[in-house]
């Protein structure tokens, strides 16, 4: 492979990386604000400035300037080498670059953040940026030094409401044009173009457009510094307090990794931000996925319910031994949830099979939805294909509504509260059976129709493995603690097979996992965003 010097460290690259690129494959940073991994490069910015020296033979690149001279009290002409943008330069085989150790470098990036915060409001305190910020990380790293212009800044708009998600403020503005490439070469929806010139640049939307549409998050999420934010996050949290969880979006087959962020002080998840995978989101969310993190806390079921009333969890397993008693196998279904991770719905297989030793095996989740060539899939769960894998001969659950009709079905156990329409034919047949036990997360028509409801845990409390569109597993880690009396379905279908009497394989997490990888789940997700296939 070949390689690069840089700052004496052996660089390996690959063909077509550039100078930044290479350097970032082996966790360093050469700062920057405009070059981003998934866009064009601009080279606009000028924080990423290296020396390269001459290769052996060559003549070094040299730059006249005039130059200070403290005893002559005047400015003296003199050189420099050239400097060149490290994202822009391609690596070359065997040349040699310095960055962290070039005076030249330093003296570059302190001179391009002290230009960028000349009009700055430095409003980091009411900025939710503050914290995550590249000019206060690179203030901090390279410049060190206070303003020293004294004049009033220039001022640009504050507060501009670009469409229904975002928010921009011209005067954090460092131009990076991140968003304009995003919008443009991602999102495919040209809506973002810069107008006037040096320090008046502003960004802008088109005339007789907003920005909107499907992918607007990302603009915020691309933007180094607080100029973009989103309507759903701004003034809601300070992000030193929160926390992240390796997760995988739930809102549709794709699985986009993504960090969950919340906090520990009170239980709650404030955003979800994308996690750089190559083989399944590159480094992008779409908006719907962005904004999913609010199932954690939505249309929450909290409590046992019998009859639709709350009860004690004693009560509620009572009631489903009282309800099962004595029913033929041949009467009862079980209903896999493609919204529930490869852990619970193994446990409801194992319940079906093992304990009530029945063939009436049906599957639910949401119905299909928008699709585009981007990142957005159809199937509205996040583990269908998982479900398909676990118990391939499962029915979809109209199969279940005509079972149910013809009176072959009498009882159910259904993971999961969604069903693929939500018809009120549907639900009246549903509740034509004799008893239907639901584990639900949210309200939904499942649980509607239930005799006996048991809260479980959101893939935000409890970790569990997905499968996505392509047939990758990929873990999602817990992030907050459990709501109210929710558990995690396995934990509950455990108490449930007890409580019928039944024989069990499981009682913790860990021997389900064991059980998948070696059954159901070659390679499974040990890790959190593992994608083997
Ligand atoms: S709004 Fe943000 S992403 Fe867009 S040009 Fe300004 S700094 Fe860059
Ligand atoms: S494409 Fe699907 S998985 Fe990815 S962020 Fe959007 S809803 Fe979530
Ligand atoms: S990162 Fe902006 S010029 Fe290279």
């Amino acid at each position: 492979m070949p390689s690069f010097k840089l700052d004496g460290k052996t660089i390996p690259f690959e063909p077509g990386d550039s100078i930044i690129r290479a350097a970032d494959r082996h966790g360093i940073e050469i700062p920057h604000y405009c070059w981003h991994a998934g866009l064009s490069v601009p080279a606009n910015c000028r924080m990423c400035l290296v020396e390269i020296l001459p290769a052996p033979g060559q003549r070094p690149l040299m730059l006249d300037i005039l130059a200070w001279d403290a005893k002559a009290g005047a400015y003296k002409p003199d050189s420099k080498p050239k400097l060149q943008p490290a994202c822009q330069m391609a690596a070359v085989d065997g040349m040699e670059v310095k960055a962290d150790t070039s005076e030249h470098v330093k003296d570059a990036r302190h001179a391009v953040q002290e230009s960028l915060l000349l009009n700055h409001p430095v409003d980091c305190p009411i900025c939710d940026q503050a914290g995550e910020c590249k000019l206060q990380d690179y203030w901090l790293a390279y410049q060190h030094t206070q303003k020293r212009m004294r004049d009033e800044p220039v001022h640009k708009p504050k507060g501009v409401v670009f469409g229904p998600t975002i928010v921009y403020d011209a005067e954090r503005c460092v131009m990076c044009t991140r968003c304009i490439r995003f919008m443009a070469e991602v999102a495919q929806d040209p809506v973002l173009d810069m107008r006037e010139r040096g320090n008046l640049n502003e960004i802008t939307v088109a005339p007789g457009r907003e920005l909107d549409g499907k992918y607007t998050f990302m603009t915020e999420h691309v933007c180094p510094v607080g100029a973009l934010t989103t309507i759903d996050f701004r003034f809601k949290a300070r992000v030193w307090f929160l926390k992240s969880a390796k997760s995988i979006c739930q809102g549709c087959a794709t699985g986009c990794n993504a960090h969950l962020d919340y906090d520990p002080r009170n239980n709650r998840v404030y955003r979800y931000r994308p996690r750089d995978n190559e083989q399944v989101n590159k480094y992008w969310m779409c908006d719907d996925g962005m904004l999913s993190y609010h199932r954690a806390h939505e249309h929450r079921i909290l409590d046992e319910m019998v009859s639709g009333r709350v009860t004690g969890h004693a009560a509620a397993l009572e009631a489903i031994k009282k309800l099962f008693e004595g029913v033929p196998k041949e009467s009862v279904a079980v209903v896999f949830s493609a919204q529930h991770s490869l852990e619970d719905n193994w446990a409801l297989r194992e319940l079906a099979t093992v304990g009530l030793g029945t063939s009436a095996l049906f599957w639910s989740g949401l119905g299909d939805g928008y699709e585009d060539a981007i990142l957005i899939h159809k199937d509205k769960n996040p583990n269908t294909a998982g479900v398909k894998q676990l118990a391939p001969g499962a029915r979809p659950f109209p199969e279940l509504l005509k079972e149910i009709a013809a009176g072959r079905i009498t009882h159910a156990i259904a993971l999961g509260s969604e069903t693929p329409t939500r018809e009120p034919k549907d639900l009246a047949t549903l509740q034509t059976l004799r008893a239907l036990i639901t584990l639900a997360t949210t309200d939904g028509p499942l649980a509607e129709a239930a005799q006996v409801v048991l809260p479980v845990t959101s893939w935000a409390e409890a970790s569990g493995t997905f499968v996505n569109a392509k047939g990758l597993r990929q873990l999602a880690e817990a992030a907050i603690r459990p709501l109210g009396s929710a558990k995690p379905a396995w934990e509950q279908l455990l108490r449930v097979a007890l409580a019928m009497g039944l024989e069990t394989s499981w009682t913790k997490l860990r021997e389900i996992r064991a059980k998948l990888l070696v059954t159901d789940a070659p390679g499974a997700g040990e890790h959190a965003g593992t994608v083997s296939p």
